[in-house]
Order: structure tokens, then sequence, then C-alpha cells
């Protein structure tokens, strides 16, 4: 097992900088998610950490030792794709013990290997099959043994479920998990699906064209974001961003007011906040709900979508902002109505024009946990 340093690591395609300094490191045992948009460079920077692209600059460390110029081979990782790049001739069992064979290890010793990493996967039964006999998420299963018989270092990953149907990946979401767990491995994750980072990472790397944007834990990343793109990025339906106009800032907090908004205090640090200048109050659709709350305001509904146990609804406000409520599930409203919605102060953000973030006063304590990295 071993833990991974990036040290300023960057690539550049020809003249055009990809991954643009990148500072990071994963503790022995962690998972450690990358999450960003299209094109940000997740796949780019997880292909520098197995070996497979060049890194322009920078030091990668693995295991304590600088891997820069060592093959993938020699690296003591494995890598899951997307598309499971199986051989379809092949039967599962030869699949997964193909690596083993090349490297000519002996029959017994690939017969243990294969045969633990099938009882891992519950794949026991599948073995004799060819990959065209086989659903997507048992074929995605058998790419991830042939992994676990290469007993890696470090699992990389690159979006091995984004191929599955909506109700598979949830099941094999939770599998990996289980992995993880089973395992004890550092694993190095890469997804566009935040849902996927929050619920398996010990840690989240948010990456946008090719910068850090944040690393945190899930809970950090989605009660304290730094900036308006985590803040964008991490949660869903989406924070709410609202323009608002600085009254006042002190220590206290800053008070802000826009069209829709009456004067309202904000338990924030002010940051480099002054009076008058423009900044930007978010507020999640959990937090916004009926018009009880200390901080009210009214829209015009425009649409509403009924989850069952709970209702999406977007108003459109007299100054222009849209905002989306996530409203019990027996609300009774209809596009076209005015609703008065509100929130309390104290679940809202606030980001400068820089877009970021003041600190927050009041940080419940799950956000200050750190979740569990192995020892
Ligand atoms: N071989 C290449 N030559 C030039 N540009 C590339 C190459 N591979 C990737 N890129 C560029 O690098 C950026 C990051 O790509 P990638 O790492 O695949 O993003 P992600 O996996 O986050 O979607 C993109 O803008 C992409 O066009
Ligand atoms: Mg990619």
């Amino acid at each position: 097992m071993a833990g991974l340093a990036l040290k300023d690591v960057r690539k550049q395609y020809g003249k055009v900088e990809v991954i643009k300094g990148i500072d990071l490191d994963v503790a022995d045992g962690e998972f450690v998610v990358f999450v960003g948009p299209s094109g940000c460079g997740k796949s780019t920077l997880l292909r520098m950490i197995a070996g497979l692209e060049e890194i322009s600059s920078g030091t990668l460390s693995i295991g304590g030792r600088v891997v820069n110029d060592l093959s993938p081979k020699e690296r003591g990782i494995a890598m899951v794709f997307q598309s499971y790049a199986l051989y379809p001739h092949k039967t599962v069992y030869d699949n997964m013990a193909f690596g083993l064979q090349l490297a000519k290890a002996p029959t017994s010793e690939i017969d243990a290997k294969v045969k633990r990493a099938a009882g891992i996967l519950h794949m026991e039964h599948l073995l004799d099959r060819k990959p065209s006999q086989l659903s997507g998420g048992q074929r995605q299963r058998v790419a991830i043994g042939r992994a676990i018989v290469r007993n890696p270092e470090v699992f990389l990953f690159d979006e091995p479920l984004s191929n599955l149907d909506a109700a598979l990946r949830v099941t094999m979401r939770a599998e990996l998990s289980k992995l993880h767990r089973d395992l004890g491995a550092t694993m190095i994750y890469v997804t566009h699906d935040q849902v996927e980072a929050m619920t398996l990472a010990d840690k989240i790397v948010v990456l946008e064209a090719g910068v850090v944007q944040q690393a945190g834990t899930p809970l950090q990343l989605y009660h304290n974001p730094q900036n308006r793109f985590v803040a964008g990025f991490i949660g869903s339906p989406k924070m709410n961003f609202i323009p608002v106009e600085i009254a006042e800032a002190g220590s206290g907090g800053v008070t802000v007011a826009s069209a829709d908004l009456a004067r309202t205090l904000i338990p924030v640090a002010p940051d480099a906040a002054v009076a008058g200048a423009k900044a930007v109050l978010g507020i999640r659709p959990e937090h916004v709900t009926g018009g009880d709350r200390p901080v009210t305001f009214k829209g015009r509904v425009e649409l509403v979508e009924r989850l069952g146990h709970q209702t999406v609804v977007e108003v459109a406000t007299a100054g222009g902002a849209t905002v989306t409520a996530l409203l019990d599930g027996t609300t009774l409203v209809r596009p076209g109505e005015t609703l008065t919605l509100g929130f309390d102060p104290a679940d809202a953000h606030l980001f400068g024009e820089s877009g970021r973030a003041m600190e927050r006063f009041h940080l419940p304590e799950i956000a200050r946990m750190t979740r569990r990295t192995a020892a």
C-alpha cells in the first residue's frame, strides 16, 4: 500500500497548459475523487499518475519514491477505464488471468489470485463466460477484477460507471465503497458526477481548467465551499446565487440588500468587503423554505417538479433572480402563483466580487469532522 504526493505537477500539449501546477497529498489507503466538468483535466491528471502521459514538470511520488520516469508497470498501479476493454474471445477467468500469464506467474498462484478476486466481486459463477454473455455491470466487475489480481499499491479509476444505467450505477457505487473498505487500498477515482464524488470519497478534489479549486471532505465542500465554482458544483439542485449589494460590513457580519431582500445580516467575516460593493449571496435550495423564516422574499412560480417526497419549485423574483426551493412533497403550489419563500441567514454563503467565499461563522460540527482515512 502507498500514498502519493504531487508537487507542482504540470502538463503541456504544445503551448497549451492543461494541468496548471497541482499540489496534492493522497494518504495511504485514502479514497480520493477528482471531480470537475468535462475537459477540466481529470483524465489527463490520472493518466499522468498512471504513467500513460508524460509529466511536463513537477514531481510525482508514490510510496515515497519519485516515479516521474518509471513506466506504468513499475509504478505499482492498476487502472480501470470507462470502456471495459475486455478480450471478447477470452473467458472471464482468462481476462483476469491474462496479465499474470504474460508475466509467467505460476499457474497455482494465478488460480488463487483470480479466484480471490472473483470471490470479492461475487463472480465465481461467471468465470467460464465470455464478455458477450455478461451484463454491463458484470463486465465492469471483470475489469475491476483484472485490477485486483495485480494487487496494486494504488487503484486508478476513470469514470468506471459512466456506461451503466442509473440503477446499476447506484449498486456499483456501493460495491466500490465496500471494495475499498475490504482491500484498504489507496484509490483515485475520476468522475464528473458530484453525487458519486460525495458518496465515495474520503477526500474530494474539485478541478476546473487544470487547477485545484478546493480539496476536502465531502461535507467540508458542501458546508464550506471556498469559492463560487465549488459552491455551484457541489450539491444538487445547485446552490442559488442572488446578486446583492453590501450595505455595511463589520465584525458582526456583513449586511446586504437587494431589490428582493430587505437589509439582511449574513454571519460571515467581511473579508475585503466594503459598503457599496457588489456581492453574491448563495443559498442552497434545501435551505429555502416557506415564508416563516427570518428572511423572506416573493417570486412568481415558473416551474414545479414533483419528486414525491419533495417538490422542486423555481420562482422568478421581481429583482430578476431565479431561485430554486426544495419544498415538501405535499406543497400545494402551481405555476403562475406568487409565493413567499424564506431562509435563515446562518445557512447563507456570501461571495465577494472575485468569487471568493467569506468565512462563515456558524459551520455545523459535522463539517469539521474528517472522514475515515485508513491508518
Ligand atoms: N493529446 C492531447 N493533445 C492536446 N490536448 C489534449 C490532449 N488530451 C487532452 N487534451 C486537452 O486537455 C484538456 C483536458 O482533457 P481531459 O483530461 O480529457 O479532461 P476530462 O477528463 O476532465 O474531461 C482538454 O481541453 C483536452 O482537449
Ligand atoms: Mg475524462
